[in-house]
């Protein structure tokens, strides 16, 4: 069989690595990058050091608006398509590249195979929201990461080619942590880290320091929710390591950031695994990070009224934090009782990408 995999974003890239390499033990999958991430350390850094085949097609489409960049991604996806005359079209998660591929193949007839189907926030103006729940009413085939996705698509109708295959992330963190700690070791992993505003990271122990990411558009297109994050940050009495995006790098607001954050470049993942696993808690509004943490054994904070990976509330390990300050720092200074471990089980066996695989 021919899949066509769209990919365009960091937590794409992520979740194609093990995808990619079990189809190409049995299929032929041309790989479709449409640019929407494009900074080498958003794209290129993930493509090198996860072995992900180089992409027979990359777009260049980044930046503008949410319908721009969702409309020349469906434009030239559609090109693609003609040309290559796929059997399946293969999508990730819930960007505008997400759902490009997806309107793409579905007018075309081409038969969807979406990847982390059946999440919901519940909050449709969320972007991702709109996103995920179009994309799923494409698909032929939906690849839920726990049971939770698998009900509420089948409370939406969607029954036929649904299959829960585990969480993919899941398969990403197990082949990844070991490698990443024999990469480097963690004060090497520190000292090596591009550091933008604050003070070197070179000095930091392990869980000496809070780990946090910041991306999700309600808390960075709002300068008062911004500058809430940013004032609870500084309250912290321990340092902050804050690999951060490049649609927050320029605010204003990071300007009140306090000496004891380090602002440093996005990481690659391997990194990335190192700074959350050693951390004493994740503070973030990522999808993907609230999960990593879980995986890695790290209490986790998430920056978000609510949460697609419900299970990640379990035991505390995860909690949500309204975008107030004195929420934040009462959730980010809880204890967290970590004797018995982590439940990582509702998110599969780590084998994911071959149940995936298995599904064309
Ligand atoms: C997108 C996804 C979001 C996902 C996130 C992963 C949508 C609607 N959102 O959000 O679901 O969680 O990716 O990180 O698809 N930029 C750069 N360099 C880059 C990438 C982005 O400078 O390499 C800047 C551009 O100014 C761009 C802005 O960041 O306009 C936002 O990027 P965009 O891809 O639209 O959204 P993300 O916030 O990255
Ligand atoms: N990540 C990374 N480097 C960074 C920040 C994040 O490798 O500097 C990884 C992180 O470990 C996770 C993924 O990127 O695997 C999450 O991507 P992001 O938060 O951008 O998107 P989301 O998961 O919210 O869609």
């Amino acid at each position: 069989m021919k899949i066509l995999t769209i990919v365009g974003a960091r937590p794409q890239f992520i979740k194609a690595a093990p995808v990619s390499r079990a189809l190409r033990k049995a299929h032929r999958e041309v790989l479709v990058h449409t640019g929407q991430h494009y900074d080498a350390n958003m794209s290129d850094i993930f493509f090198e050091e996860l072995h992900i085949p180089k992409p027979d097609y990359n777009l260049g489409i980044g930046g503008g608006s949410h319908g721009q960049m969702t409309g020349r991604m469906l434009e030239a996806i559609e090109q693609v398509m003609l040309k290559e005359k796929p059997d399946v079209a293969l999508v990730y998660g819930d960007t505008n590249s997400t759902l490009a591929g997806a309107l793409a193949a579905g007018k075309l007839l081409i038969p969807v195979l979406h990847v982390e189907a059946g999440l919901r926030s519940f909050n449709r103006a969320m972007p991702e929201e709109q996103n995920r729940v179009l994309t799923d009413h494409i698909a032929a085939l939906l690849s839920c990461p726990t049971q939770t996705a698998v009900e509420n698509l089948h409370a939406e109708g969607v029954t036929q080619g649904v299959r829960n295959t585990g969480d993919v992330m899941l398969d990403a963190v197990r082949y990844n942590a070991q490698l990443a700690q024999e990469a480097k070791p963690l004060h090497k992993t520190l000292a090596q880290l591009r550091v933008l505003r604050g003070k070197s990271a070179a000095l930091l122990e392990d869980k000496g320091y809070y780990l946090a990411t910041i991306h999700r558009q309600e808390n960075t297109d709002a300068p008062d929710k911004l500058l809430t994050i940013v004032e609870a940050l500084n309250e912290l009495n321990h340092p902050v390591i804050w690999p951060v995006h490049p649609r927050v790098r320029e605010r204003k607001e990071m300007a009140r950031l306090g000496d004891h954050i380090r602002l440093v470049e996005p990481v690659g993942y391997l990194d990335m695994l190192m700074l959350t696993g050693h951390a004493r808690m994740v503070l973030t509004d990522s999808g993907g990070l609230q999960k990593e943490a879980l995986f890695l054994g790290t209490p986790c904070t998430t920056l978000r009224d609510e949460t697609e990976w419900v299970e990640t509330l379990e035991g505390g390990w995860n909690v949500l934090a309204k975008i107030d300050r004195a929420d934040i720092l009462a959730k980010a200074t809880r204890a967290v009782d970590t004797r018995n471990g982590t439940a990582c089980s509702a998110f599969g066996d780590g084998n994911a990408a071959e149940k995936i695989a298995r599904m064309v």
